[in-house]
């Protein structure tokens, strides 16, 4: 990096952090939150995940929605958490407590989700890239998504694995990030606001676990009748091709 560029990340340290910090609540956190809460729909069946789906795909100016709301956001976020993280200075192995660890796994679950967020994109959102089909616009969404768990090119074990390591990492560094978030900007002041936002975050985190291995449990199962109020006719469609649908990895 040459001297003026580095010269005025430097300057503008403060502002950065801040700007850091906010957008991994807003939007990040709260994009985290919907994600993984029209994800469980599936769950409830192919026909509730699907209008859930279509309503979020027909949203006025979805494109610019996702570029300005949540992409650039999240790259801001990754490189520059990035490059915070290289420059952090774990110390859980010589002082173990509680807060020396939450320290080093806020770190260790940004780069595990850094991977995720982009193997994930790959999976899914951009496999039309890949030779996959298009996500957006597609008339089956819960049938695209349980093909890239059941016909992708790894064994769905594998790639269900992938997914409950994605989730729990993000869901961690987002709940873990909501406690510090309200420490750096004075929401907690003192131990005991500290600690009630550490244990609201921490239910909060439960219940987002819960949403993420639901989906996973109704999308990747090699038993098709666990999704509820799925139909014979669903379940027909729902049988995994013999050639891969999918295009690319995972
Ligand atoms: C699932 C997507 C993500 C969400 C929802 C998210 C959310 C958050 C939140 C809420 C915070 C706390 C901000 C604060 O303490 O004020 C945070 C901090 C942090 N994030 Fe993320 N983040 C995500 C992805 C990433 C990625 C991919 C990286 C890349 C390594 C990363 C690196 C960091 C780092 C290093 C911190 C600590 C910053 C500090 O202590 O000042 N995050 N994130």
């Amino acid at each position: 990096m040459s001297e003026p560029v580095a010269g005025w990340f430097e300057k503008n340290e403060f502002l950065l952090r801040r700007l850091h910090s906010l957008s991994g609540v807003i939007p990040i956190g709260v994009f985290l939150f919907e994600h993984l809460l029209t994800n469980s729909m599936a769950f409830f069946g192919r026909e509730k995940f699907n209008e859930h789906v279509h309503w979020l795909h027909n949203l006025p100016y979805l494109t610019l929605l996702e570029l300005f709301g949540i992409m650039l956001p999240i790259a801001f976020h990754a490189i520059y958490g990035v490059s915070i993280a290289l420059r952090a200075k774990p110390n859980a192995a010589e002082y173990p407590y509680f807060d020396n660890w939450r320290y080093t796994l806020q770190r260790v679950t940004g780069y595990v989700a850094f991977v995720f967020i982009i193997l994930h994109l790959a999976h899914f959102r951009f496999a039309h890239w890949f030779g996959g089909e298009p996500y957006v616009g597609t008339a089956d969404p819960f049938e695209l998504t349980r093909q890239g768990f059941l016909a992708g090119a790894l064994p769905t074990p594998v790639i269900a694995l992938f997914y409950a390591i994605g989730t729990l990492a993000s869901v961690y560094h987002l709940c873990n990030g909501l406690t510090t978030f309200c420490i750096t900007w004075g929401i907690t002041v003192g131990d005991v606001a500290r600690k009630r936002a550490g244990l609201a975050f921490g239910g909060l985190g439960l219940i987002l676990v819960a949403w993420g291995m639901m989906s996973l449990r109704a999308l990747a199962s090699l038993e098709p009748d666990l999704t509820r109020g799925a139909t014979p006719a669903a379940h027909a469609s729902s049988v995994p091709p013999s050639t891969p649908a999918h295009g690319a990895t995972p």
